[in-house]
């Protein structure tokens, strides 16, 4: 009989080792590390390829000339959103990985993306509910879809039979920490089972120019393993956020092999499902009848995207020696420098000042641009002096307090001019980019952090 052999794997991030580690050497998470078995000498390419009813011939290699050129065949869905953070529709034979904290509404993105390519044959796999159950969820969305195939199961090669019976145009696998291999001996959710059965998945995809959406689980104490450790192996990583007393929903790209690695998508949840949305500004931009001091609109992008959003900042009396800094939606760090930057170009003492920044809409934004409404915000509380709620900023503050240049300016302004905005405020090494803009909106450009000031705080 084979000799069992265990190894020790980092849940979070898929490191291996051969003895029990406190601290991941590569993700540097504590406590990650647990047991599993494994049995690497059953795992050959020909054991699967004969799970594949596919013959193994040994591969020759080609020169470029004589590898036939495919084109770029997409399945284009009505959910255009989709379509954006995929690159420009669903790629065949490609592996997507959707990851998501439970509850957000990857099923429901998923089951409805089913039911909308009607007439397209699509299998749905679903190893976590039942199928009374998903026929309920499907009652509760809007599309049908006659060719959409349920299958509860987690065996990966029983699975394999009935793809290679039913022969879907797209599979969906939901999730991947319930599948199971045959092939592997550790429990369902461990990383090596994982990784075992996104592999299989991921030659059935390559083979069958079949695309295969991958839906995985994301906990923030790191119970199961997460999806992260597959996230070498598949072709694009989406993930599916959002703040679960909101009802936005937010789908974004963090790697794709086939387009732009920055994308986003906004949704909705609603009572029948996830409703496109198609103006986010509007929506991230609270209605007022006043203008109120700390509140600022950003003219940030998200991909291809333009997106208004409006930025708030309370600063306040410290009761506490240390200051508190809290912030929702933008980096720590980010608000710290900033900070550092105001107290040194101009002299504002946050040092007694407890500071909280918060994007309103429960979005979370990395672009730079936001530095420049952020810093206004801030000066706007400070000073506790209201800004008209019809005006707009973009730009990047650098440490020396310069506003920065940032990119696709005309398109931020085009989007601003749209939404009824009356001024931007933009880097003025921005300037010549938007001078043969035909908008009716008024372009300032500013060079310093300063020259801010003066403008609206004196
Ligand atoms: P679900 O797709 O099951 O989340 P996940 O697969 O990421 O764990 O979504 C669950 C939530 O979505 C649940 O709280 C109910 C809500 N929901 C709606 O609000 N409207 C709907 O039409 C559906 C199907 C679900
Ligand atoms: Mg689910």
């Amino acid at each position: 009989m084979a000799k069992i052999k265990s190894a020790f794997f980092c849940s979070n991030c898929g490191y291996e080792s051969s003895k029990w580690l406190g601290k991941c050497p590569t993700c540097l998470e504590w406590n990650t590390f647990t047991e599993e078995i494994i049995n690497k000498n059953n795992t050959s390419n020909e054991d699967l390829n004969y799970l594949l009813n596919q013959n193994y011939e040994s591969k020759t290699a080609l020169t470029l000339k004589n590898i036939k050129s495919s084109k770029d065949v997409r399945i284009l869905s009505i959910d255009n959103e989709l379509n954006r953070v995929l690159g420009g529709g669903i790629v065949s034979g490609s592996l997507v990985l959707v990851g998501g904290e439970p509850g957000i509404g990857k099923s429901t993105l998923f089951l409805q993306l089913a039911l909308s390519l009607s007439p397209r044959k699509i299998l749905y796999v679903s190893g976590e509910e039942s199928e009374t159950q998903i026929k309920m969820r499907a009652e509760r969305i809007a599309f049908y879809n006659e060719q959409l195939y349920i299958l509860t199961e987690t065996n990966t090669q029983k699975i394999f039979k009935q793809i290679s019976l039913i022969e879907p145009e797209l599979i969906i696998i939901d999730s991947i920490q319930t599948m199971h291999s045959i092939l592997i001996e550790s429990p369902q959710g461990s990383v090596s089972q994982i990784r075992q059965t996104a592999a299989e998945f991921q030659r059935l995809a390559k083979e069958t120019h079949v695309p295969i959406f991958l839906i995985g689980h994301i906990t923030k104490d790191g119970s199961i393993a997460g999806p992260k450790i597959l996230e070498h192996i598949v072709d694009t990583v989406l993930q599916f956020e959002g703040d679960r007393h909101y009802s936005y929903r937010i789908l974004r790209t963090l790697k794709n092999r086939f387009g732009n690695a920055a994308e986003l998508g906004i949704y909705e949840m609603l009572h029948n499902g996830l409703k496109q949305v198609d103006n986010p500004s509007e929506l991230l931009i609270t209605q007022k009848p006043e203008a109120l001091s700390g509140s600022t609109i950003a003219a940030t992008m998200e991909g291809m995207r333009p997106l208004l959003v409006e930025t708030q900042a309370l600063v306040s009396q410290t009761i506490y020696s240390t200051p508190q800094r809290t912030v929702t939606g933008i980096d720590l760090r980010r608000l710290q420098i900033l900070l550092a930057v105001l107290e040194k170009r101009g002299g504002f003492l946050f040092g007694n000042k407890d500071v909280f920044i918060n994007i309103a809409g429960g979005i979370r934004l990395e672009d730079p641009s936001l530095d420049l409404a952020l810093v206004c915000a801030l000066l706007s509380s400070f000073q506790d002096i209201a800004l008209s709620p019809k005006i707009c900023f973009a730009g990047e503050v650098g440490l020396n307090g310069e506003i920065r240049g940032v990119t696709k300016i005309e398109t931020r302004i085009k989007e601003a001019d749209k939404l009824g905005f009356e001024k931007i405020i933009i880097s003025g090494y921005n300037a010549p980019n938007a001078k043969n803009l035909k908008t009716n909106i008024e372009i300032v450009s500013l060079y310093k952090v300063e020259e801010l000031y003066k403008k609206f705080f004196v």
